[in-house]
């Protein structure tokens, strides 16, 4: 199958030019002006930004979560990913604590195999790691798995002690592989949940009111500190606030091979949204909390400036009916998490590229290549270029939507409510090629569950050369 991709503005993170691009085998083989060449399906692109496939690298599909499973499964979140212009997701597998990593990756491949719509990968969450169990962590690099996530947040439950920590960092140093660490004291967190509770104070704000952003510094600065004496890289995920952010630069200033990303619902809402009447403020009980606005700012110039490497979505979808609603009466029980995978790139063009905060290389940047190479797909995804897998959108940077859960041009999520409800964006994804089948086609979805296969990613990339 060929397909030729004529008249577009072709984008990646470095480059900005007019040209034709063809497509056989599902990668990128030619491109160049005016290409006069035969292809199963021509495709004109005249207006539009032909850009890299999004990477969404945070993305908890068909997750037990706080007593719930989050309500995506790998058939309806890859295509609402598809429909937003992502064309890739690094998902996390659990491993449950006491039980092997092996079988929980197993576990994962079982749940999105033969149902996706685009290329998946998996990190690991461990959640334990004894002496024992430490080999493990180069099968799952031999098995394409080159991440994993530990938490310090979570206590019982996901949180991995300094020295389980810092045990699974020397491995990863010495492998080539990546810890991911989900940055905030939840020791001290549950004790602040604990007072809450007995004071009576119930409500969905109180998860942001427990959740200081002092709390979530004093983690970053911890594992930061962690990984500069184990000389490992590391990823903090979904960083949300300035004093997080200050304890970053401060150990990229000194050195240390630091990664952050970032996620839309800390660049764009705030915790006014606790606020909102009734148990509404549900819908934003997700970890960390939003912050208050100002934070905003300071991760936009975050984003500018390097510092923040990427945008990620955290897409950890729970409808208010049944789940959101666990915690009515104590807000401790809320299952923590909020969908996005569908509004990313919309968002971030409208905000970050047309709201002057960002120019369009770097948008594609912070939305695919740097995600492609700080976690080992590069430079097989990330990027156009010959040789790379035909994974391309194609972006209309003009058209207008208006995203609601009731818009069904916006909103194929398994979720009963739109975190962006009544967000207006223009720039809006039109077709989409997964390994160069075309996926989406004008907003019509032609794919079908099994397009998508698991990718075995290579060894950190190390994005900060
Ligand atoms: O609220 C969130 N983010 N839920 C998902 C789990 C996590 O910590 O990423
Ligand atoms: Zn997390
Ligand atoms: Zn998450």
């Amino acid at each position: 199958m060929s397909v030729l991709i004529k008249n577009g503005r072709i984008v990646t993170a470095v480059d900005d030019y007019h040209a034709d691009l063809f497509i056989s085998d599902e990668t990128v083989t030619l491109i160049g002006r005016d290409l006069v060449i035969e292809a199963d399906t021509v495709i004109d692109a005249s207006g539009r930004l032909v850009i890299p496939g999004g990477i969404d690298p945070h993305t908890h599909i068909e997750m037990p979560f706080g007593g719930t499973v989050t309500s995506d499964n790998f058939e309806t979140g890859t295509r609402a990913a598809a429909f937003g212009g992502t064309t890739c997701i690094v998902d996390f597998a659990i491993q449950p604590k006491g039980t092997s990593t092996l079988d929980a990756l197993d576990t994962w491949h079982a749940k999105a195999a033969g149902r996706t719509a685009i290329d998946y990968a998996f990190h690991m969450i461990i959640t334990d790691l004894p002496a024992s169990r430490v080999q493990e962590m180069r099968r799952l690099a031999d098995e394409g798995v080159t991440s994993y996530k530990m938490f310090m947040a979570y206590p019982g439950v996901m949180l991995a002690d300094d020295a389980t920590i810092f045990r699974a960092m020397r491995k990863a140093a010495e492998d080539g592989t990546l810890v991911c660490m989900h940055a905030e004291n939840g020791v001290v967190i549950d004790e602040l949940v604990r007072i809450a509770l007995e004071r009576g104070e119930l409500s969905p704000k109180h998860h942001a009111l427990t959740r200081p952003t002092r709390l979530e510094a004093e983690g970053v600065h911890r594992a930061l500190a962690i990984a500069e004496v184990a000389e490992a890289p590391i990823h903090i995920v979904h960083l949300s606030c300035y004093d997080a952010l200050h304890e970053l630069r401060l150990a990229q200033a000194r050195g240390v091979m630091a990664h952050a990303e970032t996620c839309p619902q800390y660049l764009l809402l705030d915790a006014s949204a606790y606020d909102a009447p009734g148990f509404d403020g549900a819908k934003y009980v997700l970890t960390p909390p939003l912050r208050e606005a100002w934070n905003q700012k300071e991760l936009w110039r975050g984003l500018r400036h390097g510092a923040l490497d990427v945008i990620s979505t955290d897409h950890c979808p729970f409808c208010m009916k049944e789940q959101k609603e666990l915690g009515r009466e104590d807000f401790s029980k809320i299952p923590n998490g909020g969908p996005g995978i569908e509004n990313r790139m919309s968002l971030i063009y409208h905000h970050g590229v047309s709201g002057g905060r960002i120019n369009l290389n770097r948008f594609v940047e912070l939305t695919s290549t740097a995600s492609a190479k700080i976690f080992g797909l590069f430079p097989k995804k990330g990027t156009i270029a010959v040789g790379s897998d035909a994974d391309i959108v194609i972006f209309d940077p003009e058209r207008e939507e208006t995203i609601s859960v009731h818009n069904p041009r916006t909103h194929h999520m398994n979720v009963d409510y739109s975190a962006y409800e009544g967000f207006r964006v223009r720039g809006f994804t039109e077709t989409v090629l997964s390994r160069g089948k075309v996926v989406v086609d004008r907003g019509e979805y032609v794919g079908r569950a099994g397009d998508g296969a698991f990718v075995r990613r290579g060894p950190y990339g190390g994005a900060h050369a």
